[in-house]
């Protein structure tokens, strides 16, 4: 879900539709756009891809502003009528938003019994507010800033006036919005990627700002009227990080790219001497802690189980992993001094910001790991690690998890250094290792094809299974293989598989075993045995070295800590090519965003 907009001298269509195009990675199932000249507002609107909103377009009305909308269903089915932009009952405001009004009945039955609403969403209470208060003769701008203070929720919102043609209105909350500056032209867009096509330069909005975009002008304002004053930034986006290139999908490229976002994030952490190096005021924050919690959703919460093993095991300092949307409901007794980590690539994630906000009310530190610099939870945490990763697309997450795991691998060595803990390896020559063994895997790329052909193209089911750190891994695996394939997965300890999941298996069910830890290969490799006896196809991945048989794969050696980094790659690699076999829009999988704004 995402918003653009566009004022200025060129015709906004095509730039609206474009800068759509590349939302398109945040996961949507609907779209739409509106562009205002004197004759009115025009706007078109479509379920499915932007691609068939194109169709819909009438390309003969020519007109200087607009706003776009990609639309992922929170409140109303994802349907035509649904999604967005949404217009006033006279026709005069038409209004995109993301997020989610949580009082959007209350405002109805108080503000807005008379009115005929024609959709399901919450959105559509805002945009007939404004037309009230504008009715009751407020301006624009009143009626705008008078119904944002009535608005409980997140939201980032783009406003045309049919009547204010010069104009475009937009506000935030808790909802990513950025406007983004031009020569005689100025844009608005939830992510600085989908108007890198016209400007690389940004001015950040907070939270309950309104801002007045103009072709020569952007006034931000607070809720009460009063004008801030904030510097825009350069965003240090390549346009080229953002195309496919020759790739068929972006995963493919992602998950080729992982070699080279070792060894960047390897030079990034390393200072004039060639050590690995993490800020001072962080390493503090971590010695003073007595107990870390890491808050992270999907693969990034997959990396952190990982990132407890490397803080534990390297700087001994006890960590716990919570699921962010859970946390809120079941804090834990928190230790005395603890220490947060936020783990989100997207550094935009609705259900662990909203821990970030709990835990900075109670006053604790929190540091942000993620691939997305002046992102919300970078902006709002203590401190920010960031991974260097480039910017990823596809929805399924490949590069920013190892990336995460990486960065999380130097802060437990670098914190484990300065806690004066002998550690026996240079962690700058195993990531290196790590990389070279990436890159193999990456050659390889007709063998997982292969598996995945063998095991995944007819199956309804799969199981992933490992012990210790292999198990995080499983985990992963079978998150990948269900979100772009729809195979239905699960990653299990190979010890409670047969208590209870066992009794899933059936003549034929693949069952992908990852092994890369001498303490736990006889013990997962019973648990294969177990499986086989009641008829489940194995496939066995392992890790050189290790005493094998029967074995599908065998990846490179490395360092045994980190040997998630080269144990994911063949996963990652078999979910895409099974969900290619089975005719799946890999890089968009149905349901799914890349950035979930909401709640
Ligand atoms: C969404 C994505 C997942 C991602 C999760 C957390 O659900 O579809 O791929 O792992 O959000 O995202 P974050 O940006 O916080 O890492």
């Amino acid at each position: 879900c995402g918003i653009v907009g566009y004022i200025g001298p060129k015709d906004t269509k095509e730039i609206l539709l474009k800068g759509l195009e590349k939302l398109e990675y945040r996961g949507y199932d609907s779209s739409g756009i509106a562009v205002m000249n004197e004759e009115g507002v025009h706007v078109f609107k479509e379920k499915g891809r932007i691609a068939d909103l194109r169709k819909t377009v009438d390309f003969d009305v020519f007109a200087n502003s607009g706003i776009g909308h990609t639309r992922w269903a929170t409140h109303g089915v994802p349907s035509r009528t649904n999604s967005h932009p949404h217009q006033s009952a006279s026709g005069r405001f038409t209004l995109v938003h993301n997020g989610v009004i949580e009082n959007y009945e209350i405002l109805k039955r108080e503000y807005l019994q008379d009115v005929n609403f024609v959709s399901e969403t919450d959105t559509e209470v805002i945009v007939q507010l404004i037309e009230l208060f504008a009715t009751e003769g407020l301006s624009t701008e009143e009626a705008f800033r008078k119904t944002l203070k009535l608005l409980k929720g997140s939201y980032a919102l783009g406003l045309l006036d049919d009547q204010n043609q010069e104009t475009i209105f937009v506000a935030k909350n808790k909802s990513p919005l950025l406007v983004g500056l031009g020569d005689v032209f100025n844009v608005v867009a939830s992510d600085a990627m989908a108007m890198l096509q016209v400007t690389d330069t940004y001015v950040e909005l907070m939270d309950k700002e309104i801002v007045i975009v103009t072709q020569d002008q952007v006034t931000i304002k607070n809720l009460e009227g009063e004008v801030i004053s904030r510097d825009s930034y350069v965003a240090e986006l390549d346009t080229s990080d953002i195309e496919k290139g020759t790739y068929p999908h972006y995963m493919l490229k992602e998950i080729d790219e992982q070699p080279l976002v070792m060894r960047k994030i390897i030079q990034k952490y390393q200072n004039d001497q060639g050590e690995l190096t993490i800020d001072q005021e962080i390493l503090d924050a971590v010695n003073e802690a007595d107990r870390i919690y890491i808050i992270a959703a999907g693969t990034s919460y997959h990396a952190s189980l990982v990132g407890k093993q490397f803080i534990e095991k390297m700087a001994n300092i006890p960590v716990e992993v919570h699921i962010s949307s859970e946390f809120g409901y079941n804090m834990p007794l928190l230790s005395e001094k603890p220490l947060f980590i936020f783990i989100s690539q997207s550094g935009e994630t609705a259900d662990s910001r909203a821990v970030l906000v709990q835990v900075k009310e109670m006053g604790h530190k929190a540091i942000t790991i993620t691939n997305v610099q002046g992102s919300t939870l970078s902006r709002e945490a203590d401190y920010t690690l960031l991974l260097h990763a480039g910017p990823e697309i596809a929805v399924a997450s490949t590069k920013a998890y190892t990336a995460q795991i990486a960065v999380l691998s130097i802060l437990s060595y670098v914190a484990a250094k300065s806690r004066g803990i002998e550690l026996e390896f240079d962690l700058i020559h195993e990531l290196g290792i790590i990389a070279n063994g990436m890159e193999v895997l990456c050659d390889e790329k007709e063998e997982f094809e292969s598996i995945a052909r063998e095991y995944l193209t007819v199956t309804r089911n799969a199981f992933f299974i490992g012990r210790s750190i292999d198990y995080y891994v499983s985990l992963e695996g079978a998150l990948k293989l269900k979100e772009i394939s729809y195979i239905q997965a699960e990653g299990f300890a190979g010890g409670e598989l047969k208590h209870g999941t066992i009794a899933l298996i059936e003549e034929g069910t693949p069952i992908i075993a990852v092994t890369t830890q001498e303490s736990v290969n006889l013990g997962i490799r019973g648990n294969v045995k177990e499986v086989v006896a009641r008829g489940a196809h194995p496939c066995i991945i392992s890790m050189s070295g290790l005493e094998s048989e029967g074995d599908t794969f065998i990846i490179p050696e490395v360092h045994e800590l980190l040997t998630p980094l080269i144990s994911v790659i063949p996963l990652q690699l078999i979910a895409y090519y099974a969900a290619l076999h089975r005719d799946c829009d890999v890089d968009k999988p149905r349901n799914l965003a890349k950035s979930v704004t909401v709640e």
